[in-house]
């Protein structure tokens, strides 16, 4: 089913056969088994919404044009065009055709973009590994609720909560999730800032994907996070250098820059992975060069 997804973005856009098909071509069988059961979870969605897999490849390449298009923007002038989370929920999060489409395109992404693969392998990886002392699960910012699913897929016996501000990302989750996920574990879906979450209970893993860029000041948030997971719990954290979009607000500079946030805010780093982005060209020096990175944190003992 991937295969038949890829011939349709390559027959709407040629160019994308340039940089795709040696990244296929170079995967392994896991990643093939892992892509086409998310491919058809997709297409099964998607049916059940009166919507064909046009709709995941139109929504994929819509996004490769408005990053490129914020790239462009971000070379020149070297800030994010988003002005403030505000504006990012107004324009986007709260805009039912944008937010859906962008969030099917990221969704694709996670298996056509190399970063967000090897970051979203990094994770199941890391659910697999932890799964043994796992019993509350909390998840900010699911967006397409691939990661929930994958926490679902490997934590057994757990209360599953995931907050996102959007109710777009909400209804998707609600409608892929039964797609995707191996189980039926119970799930509690709430529309809320995570800025103003309500809730003392320690959480044994807090995955949080992509969100600290969207923020103006993430550090409440991962302090608040920091505090739940508490001695014993972890926290699964993703975000980007010099990576624009629509709805990036908080620009870090380098992995290093990721890394001194996360010791600000009380965590001590147990594994991560930073990775360079394979869109832009490593020589040009005059580049700021976007980074992908993703870390299992603990809370550093006082
Ligand atoms: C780029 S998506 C990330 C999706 C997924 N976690 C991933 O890693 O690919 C960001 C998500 O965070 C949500 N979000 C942004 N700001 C938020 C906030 N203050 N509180 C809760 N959710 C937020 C957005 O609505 C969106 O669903």
């Amino acid at each position: 089913v991937l295969r038949e997804l890829v011939g349709r973005i390559y027959a709407k856009n040629p160019m994308q056969r340039k940089r795709l098909e040696p990244y296929l071509q170079a995967q392994e069988p896991l990643f093939w088994s892992r892509a086409d059961a998310f491919a058809r979870g997709l297409a099964g969605y998607l049916e059940s919404c009166g919507l064909g897999l046009d709709y995941a490849v139109d929504a994929y390449l819509k996004m490769c044009r408005d990053t490129l298009v914020e790239q462009t923007r971000f070379q020149r002038t070297g800030c994010y065009s988003c002005p403030g989370q505000k504006a990012a929920y107004t324009d986007t999060y709260a805009n039912e055709t944008e937010m859906r489409s962008y969030m099917v395109g990221l969704a694709v992404s996670q298996f056509l973009w190399a970063n967000h693969y090897a970051i979203y392998a990094y994770y199941l990886d890391t659910v697999r590994e932890c799964a043994g002392g796992v019993r509350t699960y909390l998840e900010i910012g699911p967006g397409h609720g691939m990661y929930l699913a994958a926490a679902m897929n490997a934590f057994r016996a757990v209360r599953f909560r995931a907050v996102d501000i959007s109710p777009v990302s909400l209804n998707l989750c609600r409608g892929l999730l039964p797609f995707v996920a191996e189980t039926r574990a119970p799930l509690h879906l709430e529309e809320a800032d995570a800025l103003t979450l309500q809730t003392d209970t320690p959480v044994d893993f807090i995955t949080m994907g992509e969100v600290i860029e969207h923020l103006d000041d993430p550090r409440p948030i991962l302090r608040k996070i920091a505090a739940l997971i508490g001695g014993q719990g972890r926290a699964f954290l993703t975000t980007c250098a010099n990576c624009p979009a629509r709805d990036h607000v908080y620009l870090m500079r380098s992995a290093d820059e990721i890394r001194a946030l996360l010791r600000e805010c009380g965590f001590e780093i147990v594994t991560e992975r930073a990775l360079l982005a394979d869109q832009l060209p490593r020589a040009a020096p005059e580049l700021r060069q976007m980074v992908n990175y993703a870390a299992l944190v603990r809370a550093r003992a006082a």
